[in-house]
């Protein structure tokens, strides 16, 4: 069925697929090239920070290897930004899009990261297997006809103990922009400026322009591209998306949408609840690791209930420490959920973490304030 979607799609070995025909013609983002993010921002990117979190070891920066599969016109930039000693490669379908964020990396001084034309689903003939240690796929396996393979291909691609950051479209919560999507493929609309010209027509409070105003992409022409023009664009209920990560050996380790609960169970019956009563407005942002390392995952966990454990800063808030003004800062929530603001006491606490502090040593009555920062990793926790 796969195949035949395929042909239906048009892609073979000498013609591009209508996918990577797409993004060739609508750079995506289409962000200005000197358009810059905060570095405190880039914090949860960060894969020392991220390391110790699953695996409560510490990694050598430059001994990990990041993969950004389908890394679009700028996701390098803050991931390098985040990870500035690390070796990052990043992998589009689409030339256009590598050459955007080549520009874009190169243009802030980030020279760290390999661009690497090719497809994500044939991703094992570029790269050898468990070459990675964390693979960023943001809002790319909706894009993929073949899914259950390019997930596939994550977990082949995995070192043990590895993780993957996947973000994939929400049936719920894409459902008017995927009814907008087939009208106007219905009405054989096939360019930006007619849509455009709809929006300008739309009345207010009509479901087009509720769903062109809510999203926040329609402001540049490749996003609404990408909203309303994509050949292929799926969403999935919550229920698929599980299924899809356990036939691809892939364990969930927790949810970093907006608002999503810490604890996995009662985020997955949370969802549910939502999408049952058609509420759900975000789409799933999760991490998920190989199902083989769930021991060595477990391991962890018990250790850091029984046993001394270090608390340091993660690297990027550490290189940015200095440089907080005086004005406090709130670095953007990027693990579902509002971050402590950055102020002169935050500072104070933070900047005793610049060393690693053995856990037992922290008063009782700074612990609970030190778990906070623990959770939104401006702090990190391992075994040494
Ligand atoms: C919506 S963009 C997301 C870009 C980026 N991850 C981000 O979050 O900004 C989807 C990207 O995935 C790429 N893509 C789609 N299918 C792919 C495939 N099979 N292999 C590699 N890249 C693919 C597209 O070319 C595009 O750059």
């Amino acid at each position: 069925m796969i195949t035949e979607l395929n042909q239906r799609l048009g892609g073979s070995a000498t013609q591009p697929t209508p996918v990577k025909a797409h993004y060739e013609k609508y750079v995506y983002p289409d962000l200005p090239r000197l358009a810059s993010v905060r570095g405190c921002d880039a914090y949860a990117l960060n894969l020392e920070a991220l390391w110790a979190r699953f695996n409560g070891e510490r990694l050598d920066p430059n001994e990990g290897r990041i993969l950004l599969a389908g890394c679009g016109s700028f996701s390098p930039y803050p991931t390098a930004v985040a990870n500035w000693r690390t070796p990052i490669t990043a992998l589009d379908l689409s030339t256009a899009n590598l050459n955007r964020a080549r520009q874009h990396a190169w243009l802030h001084l980030h020279f760290n990261v390999d661009f690497i034309e090719g497809d994500l689903t044939r991703a094992t003939e570029l790269f050898s297997e468990q070459a990675f240690h964390f693979i960023d796929c943001y809002g790319v396996i909706h894009h993929i006809p073949d899914d259950a393979v390019a997930l596939r291909t994550l977990h082949a691609l995995l070192k043990p103990g590895a993780f993957a950051r996947i973000m994939v479209y929400s049936r719920c919560a894409r459902r008017s922009i995927q009814a907008a999507r087939r009208a106007l493929r219905l009405l054989e609309i096939q360019n930006v400026q007619e849509i455009r010209a709809l929006c300008r027509k739309a009345r207010s409070g009509s479901r087009f322009r509720e769903c062109v105003d809510a999203a926040p992409e329609a402001a540049f022409d490749s996003g609404l591209a990408d909203l309303f023009l994509h050949p292929y664009a799926r969403t999935y209920f919550l229920i698929e998306l599980l299924a899809k990560l356990d036939q691809a050996d892939l364990e969930l380790l927790g949810f970093i949408h907006p608002g999503a609960l810490p604890d996995i169970g009662a985020e997955i019956a949370r969802l549910r609840n939502l999408e049952t009563a058609r509420t759900l407005t975000t789409n799933f942002i999760l991490f998920a690791g190989r199902k083989e390392d769930a021991s060595r995952r477990r391991v962890w966990k018990d250790f850091k209930a029984r046993q001394e454990t270090w608390v340091s800063l993660n690297p990027v808030i550490k290189k940015f420490l200095p440089r907080f003004p005086l004005i406090p800062i709130k670095p953007a929530p990027r693990l579902g959920f509002d971050n402590p603001v950055i102020n002169f006491a935050e500072k104070r606490l933070l900047a005793r973490f610049k060393t690693p502090v053995a856990k037992s040593v922290i008063e009782p009555d700074c612990l609970e304030a030190v778990e906070k920062r623990l959770h939104a990793l401006f702090l990190i926790e391992t075994q040494n």
